[in-house]
């Protein structure tokens, strides 16, 4: 069976290179059996406590996106070794009101992409155990640490190594087992 994936891209830079390694995923998503789509993070205000009582719209309607698909795909960048803050903000919206996160249960692959010679490995570690912590299934391995070269993508946005999109469409076809076992 095809899932519906829901892809959280954890930058609002433009350009942003993950978004870029994000839409070269979503190329190969059919590959794995899966369709995915984006849930857009940039219009989320500052969360506070006091959205709780009274919940807005924008954070009602991220965490719908959420709840209406089958799994998540986070592709994160690292800013100053840990995730950006517009991507933490976007997890504490999802995970409230106090009780109702809507990433409970929610099987989830996290990749990340950059030059650094280490990629994004701490952020996508820290990503992981917040995670963790809010009961969401997460695909173990592989893990995903992407490095780009300046021969990464293709001119039109592809993978160019052949090997590379292999691997990417492995990971997300351990996504689609995820999400299969959880159904
Ligand atoms: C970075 N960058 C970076 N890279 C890395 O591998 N480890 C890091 O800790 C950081 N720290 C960091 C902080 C800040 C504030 C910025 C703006 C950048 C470089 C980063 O990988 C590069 O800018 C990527 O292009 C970021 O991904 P997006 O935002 O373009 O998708």
């Amino acid at each position: 069976a095809d899932y519906t994936v829901g892809l959280i891209v954890g930058s609002v830079s433009e350009p942003s290179l993950n978004r870029r390694f994000a839409e070269a995923l979503v190329r190969l998503a059919p590959g794995a059996g899966l369709t995915i789509r984006d849930i857009p993070i940039a219009e989320l205000p500052f969360y506070g406590a006091q959205y709780d009582a009274d919940f807005p719209a924008v954070g009602r309607e991220f965490k719908d996106a959420i709840e209406s698909v089958d799994g998540l795909l986070i592709v994160t960048p690292e800013y100053n070794r840990s995730i950006p803050g517009v991507l933490k903000n976007a997890i504490d919206w999802a995970s409230r009101p106090s009780g109702q996160s809507s990433l409970t249960g929610k099987p989830t692959g996290v990749t990340g992409a950059s030059r650094g010679l280490i990629s994004s490995a701490l952020a996508q570690n820290h990503l992981k155990t917040i995670l963790v912590d809010q009961g969401a299934p997460l695909v173990g391995a592989p893990e995903v640490y992407i490095r780009i070269t300046d021969d990464f993508f293709t001119d039109d946005g592809a993978i160019a190594n052949e090997g590379t999109r292999e691997f990417l469409t492995a990971f997300l076809g351990r996504l689609h087992e995820l999400i299969r076992r959880w159904q």
